[in-house]
């Protein structure tokens, strides 16, 4: 049997701090994954992070990575050296940072002044007040300024059109809330920017995408939210009313959009500059549905690595920022009881039939049609939770996965490993995210019995 040399989990690239990553766990994917890869594939259908395509691809397996989202495909094309030659790391970060000409600087000069004076005096009171009253697309505050009234009417003529030369996206809908009115001014001065570098030819395509993820990083770094995604802003009224709220409100704020992108870059150029595989890998961005159907296209496939959502909660709304901030067109945003979600939501977000209780079994009935159809092993992650009342309730048992098994897959055996997940309680005061109580679980679906 071929050995597989696991190399130590720091050496992969955690760009984001994402729900639901696989990232305490990957050494157990591997290992129930070796004896199924040959000279075929892994497909990682529900990439996320990425962090589980890279995993596979440093042990040498050639992957095919697909998320329906957008930036997670950016992410992976960055690690997984798709269109990549080493020359590509040596390019001058400088024409990133040039003064390039950046109107929207002038525009917002006074709302700048004043956020950069009232975060130095830690006037609170007053720099909620300056975000309150800041002019956005969705609450056209009194706002005297012609020009920021000019963007607003353009925004709304050319909506679902790219923005780069019409409008700047994220100080028009999130500045204030998710991010500071100068941070959301560098966020789309340097995505335009990069834009104009890709389309002149000053950078390649994997330049771009490297740069985009680490501003994908970036934004995830510095968001006001109460788990590093993109769900909720912290709401004013919790910050006056908890100190510790506050600080995280400094902290964010103060954070400078350069520097950190510079360093994201850096270290991102670093990481993969130690990465030797050698590996031939694929990125797809769309969705499960989409990839069977043009699955004839695709090269042959030892084993599927599903990893899907179980309980009802979107990712697209827990990550609608990354991808407004990679797609870059102007929004739609959702309406509820006549105003705009506190999410500040696009009414067009993708909705995954495996957060549907009535649509999971047929979209885990495709993955195992898939599996018959591709004559692979799937090797599926799931989470048993311990307590059902609590919002994070399944929308598939264990059960009726063995009963879709039996009727599609009759001939494939299951095997359940139960992956020991302690750490999570020796850290779960630091993050949401990491508060569980759930089983990490791992099912394989395979067709020659297994050896244990
Ligand atoms: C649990 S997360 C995957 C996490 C990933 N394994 C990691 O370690 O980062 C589930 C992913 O499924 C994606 N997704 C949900 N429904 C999908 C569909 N129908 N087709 C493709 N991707 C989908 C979501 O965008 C999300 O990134």
């Amino acid at each position: 049997m071929e050995q597989i040399d696991i190399k130590p989990i720091n050496e992969l690239a955690k760009p984001i701090q994402y729900l639901g990553a696989k990232n305490r766990v990957i050494d157990s994917i591997l290992n129930e994954s070796e004896n199924y890869i040959g000279e075929g594939y892994v497909l990682d259908l529900f990439s996320g992070s990425s962090i589980v395509s890279q995993a596979y691809s440093n042990i040498g397996k050639n992957v095919i990575s697909n998320d329906v989202q957008k930036f997670s495909g950016i992410i992976s094309k960055t690690f997984l050296k798709v269109d990549f030659e080493p020359s590509f790391l040596n390019f001058p970060l400088d024409i990133l940072f040039k003064n390039s000409d950046n109107k929207y600087f002038g525009i917002y000069a006074d709302w700048i002044k004043k956020e950069d004076f009232f975060l130095k005096k830690r006037d609170t009171k007053s720099l909620l007040n300056l975000y309150k009253n800041f002019p956005l697309i969705w609450n056209r505050k009194n706002n005297k300024s012609e020009e920021v009234n000019n963007i607003f009417e353009k925004m709304i003529t050319h909506l679902y059109e790219p923005a780069f030369n019409i409008a700047p996206l994220f100080t028009t809908i999130y500045a204030g809330t998710y991010f500071g009115i100068k941070q959301s001014i560098q966020i789309d001065n340097h995505r335009r920017r990069l834009e104009e570098l890709l389309n002149n030819d000053n950078i390649n395509s994997w330049q771009y995408n490297l740069v985009l993820t680490s501003l994908i990083s970036t934004i995830s770094q510095i968001v006001n939210s109460a788990g590093k995604h993109f769900a909720q802003p912290i709401k004013f009224e919790n910050i006056l009313k908890n100190d510790l709220l506050e600080s995280r409100l400094y902290k964010n704020r103060l954070i400078d959009i350069d520097s950190v992108l510079s360093e994201n870059i850096i270290n991102n150029i670093s990481l993969i500059k130690n990465n030797t595989s050698l590996t031939k890998n694929i990125v797809i961005s769309k969705t499960m549905e989409s990839v069977i159907e043009n699955i004839d296209v695709l090269p042959k496939i030892d084993l599927i690595y599903a990893d899907p959502p179980y309980t009802a909660q979107q990712y697209s709304r827990f990550y609608h920022i990354p991808e407004i901030l990679i797609e870059y067109k102007i929004p739609e945003l959702q309406i509820h009881r006549d105003k705009v979600t506190t999410g500040l939501y696009p009414s067009d977000k993708f909705k995954s039939r495996f957060c549907s209780m009535v649509k999971a079994p047929e979209a885990f009935s495709d993955l195992f049609k898939l599996t018959k159809n591709t004559e692979s092993t799937l090797l599926l992650s799931y989470s048993k939770s311990l307590s059902e009342d609590n919002g994070n309730k399944r929308m598939i048992t264990i059960d009726q996965l063995e009963k879709l098994k039996d009727e599609i897959i009759p001939n494939y055996q299951m095997q359940i490993v139960e992956l020991d997940l302690k750490y999570k309680q020796l850290n779960n005061h630091d993050s949401i995210n990491q508060k569980t109580d759930s089983i990490e679980v791992l099912i394989v679906f395979s067709k020659d019995i297994i050896n244990l």
